[in-house]
């Protein structure tokens, strides 16, 4: 089952060739994807001969190969992850019963919503990053955007394979406005609003793949365990390709503070300005950009209080991330204190459930944030990086509009907007990153403000050539 069939037109382990409709339908939206790709991927660079790994199959040896080939040849196809025998709807309150193999259809409209808005998340991403190659920092880093570039493209597969194979012509339509929709256009943009911040400079990537992948993360942990059994699978192999995206966030931004440190410690000096003039992100300036990337991404959880996530966890579609670590998986029972700007009161449990994805998300967040400030500690500075409450800055859920700092203290809206600037990367802090953005295509080379990777990419040296230009 687990074997993919790179000989077809479409590489796939779902057994295509057994329908023949399904199969005509995904070939006919295939010319389509390869011509957003042209258009709205990065298309300076159809040229280059990338190292990018793809899979073939979908167990943990599946991921071995690797090879350098052209963005536009990468073999984008359908992958499952195995089913799991007999496998039983893990919560809510048809826990117990048989997992989905078809759409109910009293739900189909809802899945259709919830595969639709993780589908547009994928080009999205890959629209946001479309111009960054221009301004790569290293080859490896270059390497790198690409492979979570064609690893989105291959989820927009994925979703677009669901929507074809269980939602019939609605399907098919929602396929298509999934090509139609760009990031930050202003007539048809992206469904969800971090999706449509333009991401123009590395340190933007590297938080964007951190925390903003760390939600699809999420997302996709929450939809894996869903008892519409092909979603769960489709998200379980998803999930695989998802790691290497927070990884590139995770250790980019390692590198960045890595840099700064030596420059740092070069200067004798931690003065903002020195460290700027000196060609790297002082930590103040990256605390900003944090500060930017995190909020976004708290708000693609949705509201603190929310009748769907009640509605999606007790109709089975979708759980909490990790739903085997808890005890109740029914949750008709529990209450959890929220505090609004109202007040602290008791909401039903299941109506709280974004509220407790994002605290397990910022959890998660904070895993970096420790490493990151060890460094700094060892290099004996006082500065420290931290994530802004999740009160701060957010346009969705009980605490959108609300002027609260980054540590969650509500504050006067005047004062606050006047502080604002100080919080988020400013126009000015925005110039000079743009300014530090050289490309730089040396193998082996790095650009100034950032350190070189601990190794380079499957066991490869550093200077290997990891994309030839021409
Ligand atoms: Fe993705
Ligand atoms: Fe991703």
């Amino acid at each position: 089952m687990s074997a993919i069939d790179y000989a077809e037109k479409i590489p796939n382990n779902v057994n295509l060739v057994g329908d023949r409709t399904l199969q005509r339908a995904l070939e006919h939206w295939q010319p389509q994807f390869l011509q957003w790709w042209h258009e709205m991927g990065p298309n300076d660079f159809e040229g280059a001969n990338v190292y990018l790994r793809t899979a073939v199959s979908v167990d943990a040896q599946g991921w071995a190969h690797y090879g350098a080939i052209r963005m536009p040849d990468y073999r984008w196809g359908i992958f499952l992850a195995d089913p799991v025998a007999e496998r039983k709807i893990g919560f809510g309150d048809a826990m117990g019963q048989p997992a989905w193999q078809q759409v109910p259809g009293e739900y189909r409209s809802t899945l259709r919503r919830l595969i639709v808005t993780q589908g547009d998340t994928e080009p999205a991403s890959v629209e946001q990053q479309r111009r960054l190659g221009h301004t790569c920092p290293s080859l490896y880093d270059l390497r790198n955007l690409f492979q979570i570039n064609v690893e989105e493209g291959r989820h927009l597969w994925a979703m677009v394979y669901l929507l074809h194979a269980y939602f019939g012509r609605d399907g098919r339509e929602e396929a298509e406005e999934l090509l139609a929709r760009h990031s930050g256009d202003a007539d048809k943009p992206r469904i969800l609003t971090t999706f449509n911040e333009p991401i123009s400079d590395w340190l933007s990537l590297y938080c964007f793949t951190y925390f903003t992948d760390r939600d699809g993360k999420y997302q996709l942990k929450s939809l894996a365990e869903s008892a519409f059994d092909p979603l769960s699978r489709t998200c379980r192999f998803m999930l695989t390709e998802e790691a290497h995206h927070m990884f590139v966030g995770e250790t980019g931004i390692s590198r960045v503070v890595k840099r700064t440190l030596e420059v740092m410690k070069e200067l004798g000096s931690d003065d903002p300005d020195r460290v700027r003039a000196a060609g790297a992100v002082d930590l103040p300036l990256l605390q900003k950009y944090l500060n930017f990337w995190c909020s976004s991404s708290l708000d693609l959880f949705g509201s603190e209080i929310s009748s769907n996530s009640a509605a999606n966890f007790a109709s089975g579609l979708k759980g909490r991330p990790d739903e085997g670590q808890y005890e109740d998986h029914v949750l008709r029972e529990q209450t959890l204190n929220l505090v609004t700007p109202q007040g602290a009161s008791d909401v039903p449990m299941l109506n709280a459930l974004n509220e407790v994805m994002r605290e397990s998300y910022l959890k998660d967040c904070e895993i970096g944030l420790k490493r990151w400030n060890r460094m700094i500690e060892r290099a004996a500075h006082d500065f420290r990086l931290s994530l802004p409450s999740s009160r701060f800055r957010r346009s969705i859920g009980a605490w959108a509009g609300q002027p609260a700092d980054p540590r969650g203290n509500l504050m006067q809206r005047e004062l606050y907007e006047k502080s604002l600037a100080g919080w988020i990367p400013s126009e000015a802090d925005r110039a000079f990153v743009h300014s530090l953005m050289q490309k730089v295509i040396e193998p082996g080379r790095m650009a100034g403000w950032i350190a070189p990777p601990e190794r380079g990419i499957n066991n490869l040296p550093l200077e290997y050539e990891y994309v030839k230009l021409h």
